[in-house]
């Protein structure tokens, strides 16, 4: 009986896992395990037998047992201890880092621009990319012998043989907008149209695919004084700085009469700064609406009168931002979108900063 006793009590201080455990209980107290099969022995012996080995048999059965649950709950909590010490968590980690993308200085500078507008009372008009000849040209009063046609480098659309359909072109600025304005609402018209244009053009400050804006406001008694208002207000909430503008005369089709606005600014070692010094930068077209453009549009111009102006958004982008080539930001080049890239959209409003 002693020799089972050891047997069963070494076998069970190290057994390395539960199923072993199992098994030597099966052995041991099982049915048929050897402490079992012992006592239906007892049977058969006489009373005094009975008496010496009945008690020894009952006492090895409960020390077995209770080895058997003590290992157990020691080889429980070693299951436990091993999980804790592999499945631990440094909640003092930082959190991992999801990429995220850039906005690009276009779209940023379109939202700046559409904020500041449309504080003024501007509502966002869009027109189609490609256009007929006549919303591009015709309507705005250049006709098809105008030298502007040639001068804006127009991409035309290849037609099929019998294709008769309006001459199509890859609009060369936004002002067909203008005309398509017109038409769809009538007038008193306050919008602006910010949008990609086409002209067959590739240099530092020059891609065939490029951004303006078009603002266009037509009223009773709109003067040239509202335009120059608006456009001071407009550049001094954008650069975020008061900034003095210079009109001089200049020749559109479609205004009359016309003007280039320059923004006030200063060269120094090669970079510009709007806002400061004597220096004048051009940035946009503009004048007093054609009674011609205003007749194409559908719109009286013994009643209505207004002012247009187009300005290119990219150039905008370079001046705010301090961005040298415009070549640049159509490369999709993920260097320079990190780079000149903004996290999140913060527009400045009229009166409020960023
Ligand atoms: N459409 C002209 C251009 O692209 C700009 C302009 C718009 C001028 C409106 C006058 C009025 O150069």
């Amino acid at each position: 009986m002693d020799d089972l006793r050891d047997k069963y009590l070494t076998a069970i201080a190290t057994a390395a896992d539960e199923a072993t455990l199992e098994d030597l209980r099966v052995a041991a107290v099982g049915k048929k395990g050897e402490v079992s099969l012992q006592m239906r022995e007892l049977g058969k012996m006489t009373p005094e037998e009975r008496q010496a080995a009945g008690p020894k048999l009952n006492a090895l059965k409960d020390e077995i047992n209770s080895a058997l649950s003590a290992k157990k709950a020691a080889l429980e909590d070693a299951a436990l201890d091993a999980r804790l010490a592999q499945e631990w968590l440094d909640v003092t980690l930082p959190a991992r880092q999801t990429p995220q993308g850039t906005i690009h200085p276009v779209s940023q500078v379109t939202e700046e621009v559409t904020a500041i507008l449309a504080d003024m009372g501007f509502a966002v008009a869009e027109g189609p990319q490609i256009e007929t000849d006549w919303y591009n040209f015709d309507a705005l009063n250049i006709p098809s012998h105008h030298p502007a046609r040639t001068e804006m480098d127009t991409f035309y659309m290849a037609r099929a043989d019998g294709d008769n359909r309006p001459p199509h072109v890859l609009r060369t600025h936004t002002s067909p907008v203008q005309i398509r304005s017109m038409q769809d609402h009538g007038a008193p018209i306050r919008i602006i149209c910010p949008g990609r244009v086409y002209r067959a053009d590739y240099d530092q400050t020059h891609t065939p695919m490029f951004h303006q804006v078009e603002g266009l406001a037509i009223d009773k008694d709109i003067s040239m004084a509202n335009l120059k208002w608006v456009l001071e207000e407009f550049f001094s909430a954008f650069f975020g700085t008061s900034v003095k503008t210079r009109f001089r005369a200049s020749h559109f089709p479609f205004t009359e009469p016309s003007a280039e606005v320059d923004i006030q600014c200063s060269w120094e070692g090669g970079t510009v700064k709007v806002g400061e010094g004597d220096g004048w930068l051009e940035v946009l077209g503009s004048g007093m609406v054609h009674p011609k453009v205003l007749e194409a549009g559908g719109i009286d111009p013994a009643q209505w009168q207004g002012f247009a102006f187009g300005m290119g958004i990219d150039r905008m982008a370079m001046l705010k931002y301090g961005i040298p080539d415009l070549r640049a930001f159509f490369d999709s080049d993920l260097r320079w979108l990190r780079h000149y890239g903004f996290s999140a959209l913060q527009v400045p409003t009229l009166h409020g900063g960023l």
